[in-house]
């Protein structure tokens, strides 16, 4: 990368950092949590994912917010576990939910880091899943409008920006790894119900904190991953035209425009998919006017033509970490995925491509004009402790470097992003991967085979981010 000529950054643009609750917390039976469809489905993965202690941040956060102070950052995007603030279908509220959330976001203000919280990361709790039918059930709306309203009600005094559901689509395109196809015996088809149904969650939000919230902003949280066609060949244009609608664009156009785009509803007809769009559906939609479109991005993907009497092969993530086991989906007629020979990739085979985060803003601000803030980016690895106690992590400072010029030459390109906020803060439990995975500017002393004593080591990126940081970007 030529950093010769370097992207300026606005004044008060926000440099910060990310987590989840299930990946970062741990405490999962603590203070009144109950559990969550993710803990059961982390269970699965054992050794992998176990997030009953996670990064223990819940005892933690002390510790953790004073090295996000002394790291400079300006914003810290997390996400509140339904489950802690209403821990069964009485619909209580947990005061130990509220007080543990309110000591955070008070400890993130004093030390002048705005807070961006996610409402919804992946961890519907049981009770909704047993006791209301879970994500295939329409009774989830009301519930988790109440959660919401709960959360505005206690902390959208002092919080001014939300998320809805974190990367809806991912959770729909990769409905058996997050736990949202249980129970589903046509997923092909029942994907499009739930996805409704989230929709209307994702409505409702929306609506409720406008309502509640005194000068509250909010907006979705779509995993975005750039797609290339593989040539100039016209079939390989549509096929990558198609693998963005299905993936990414229906989701983004839905939260814009609040209505269901012509692509889909085609597709819905071609196969016989009634995704249960009731008439009052459309009036509620319509009144949820995101404020921003908040971004997740770390790779990028090409697709190619697939014939219609191909044979169909369902994409397969890599789990191990060992390079080349990522599987390419083909889905005849429609489009299949391919390999990428101008970029390289990380050890779970995801393209190492800082041109994607350009792609990505201004593909978003030409097709919505919205403002846009970064809420994940990053680079997962194995990482140890050094034989002299530190930990050298070269390859995230290039990554993180190459990512956040493409940030600056999309701001230049005329996109207004508000806030780039990396994942993440200190190591936290991958979705698949566990601590083998490892993202964070600050190590977490333990692993997926033995809980160790979790003391924080700040990483080689972590001083190089501060440094950058509080230069607002000229420190490269
Ligand atoms: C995002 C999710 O899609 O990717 C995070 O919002 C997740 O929850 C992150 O951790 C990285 O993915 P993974 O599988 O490497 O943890």
């Amino acid at each position: 990368m030529n950093y010769q000529e370097k992207p300026r950054f606005p004044k008060n643009f926000m440099w910060g950092a990310s987590s989840a609750a299930w990946q970062v917390e741990g405490a999962v039976n603590e203070d009144g949590r109950t559990p969550a469809i993710i803990d059961l489905n982390s269970q699965t993965k054992k050794p992998y994912a176990d997030n009953s202690v996670a990064a223990d941040h819940y005892h933690h956060y002390l510790e953790d917010v004073s090295l996000m102070a002394e790291c400079g950052l300006s914003s810290y995007r997390f996400s509140i576990a339904w489950s802690r603030i209403i821990p069964d279908e009485s619909r209580r509220v947990n005061p130990k939910g509220i007080e543990f959330y309110n000591h955070l976001i008070n400890a993130l203000i004093a030390n002048h880091i705005t807070p961006i919280v996610t409402l919804y990361h992946y961890d519907m709790p049981c009770w909704v899943d047993e006791k209301k039918g879970g994500w295939s059930d329409r009774r989830v709306i009301d519930e988790f409008e109440y959660y919401c309203q709960v959360c505005f009600e206690n902390f959208g005094d002092r919080v001014k920006y939300w998320l809805t559901l974190n990367e809806q689509n991912m959770q729909i395109v990769y409905g058996d790894w997050l736990g949202v196809s249980k129970g589903c015996s046509d997923w092909f088809k029942e994907k499009w119900k739930i996805n409704h149904i989230m929709n209307l969650c994702h409505a409702k939000a929306v609506i409720a904190c406008h309502r509640m919230v005194p000068g509250g902003k909010i907006g979705p949280v779509p995993g975005y991953v750039p797609i290339y066609p593989e040539t100039c060949n016209p079939a390989d244009q549509i096929a990558a035209m198609n693998a963005e609608e299905l993936t990414q664009k229906v989701w983004n156009d839905f939260y814009v425009f609040r209505e269901y785009n012509g692509f889909i509803r085609r597709y819905w007809k071609e196969y016989g998919i009634d995704p249960d769009i009731r008439p009052q559906d459309m009036e509620l939609i319509q009144q949820a006017e995101i404020d921003f479109i908040a971004l997740n991005c770390y790779r990028s993907n090409v697709a190619k033509a697939a014939d219609k009497d191909s044979e169909i092969k369902e994409l397969q993530l890599n789990k191990s970490g060992k390079k080349g086991e990522f599987v390419y989906p083909v889905y005849p007629g429609i489009y299949a995925l391919a390999p990428n020979p101008y970029v390289q990739t990380n050890d779970w085979d995801w393209e190492i491509d800082p041109v994607a985060m350009r792609y990505m803003l201004r593909y978003i601000n030409d097709h919505y004009h919205l403002p846009m803030m970064i809420t994940e980016n990053g680079y997962g690895a194995h990482e140890e402790i050094a034989e002299d106690g530190g930990v050298h992590d070269q390859q995230r400072i290039h990554f993180l470097r190459d990512q956040i010029f493409q940030v600056g030459l999309a701001i230049e390109d005329g996109c207004e992003v508000i806030a780039y906020n990396p994942w993440s803060f200190t190591d936290l439990l991958s979705t698949g991967n566990g601590m083998a995975k490892r993202y964070g500017l600050v190590f977490v002393n333990t692993t997926d085979a033995e809980v160790r004593d979790l003391k924080r080591i700040k990483k080689d990126s972590f001083d190089w981010y501060s440094k950058f940081i509080k230069s607002n970007g000229k420190a490269w």
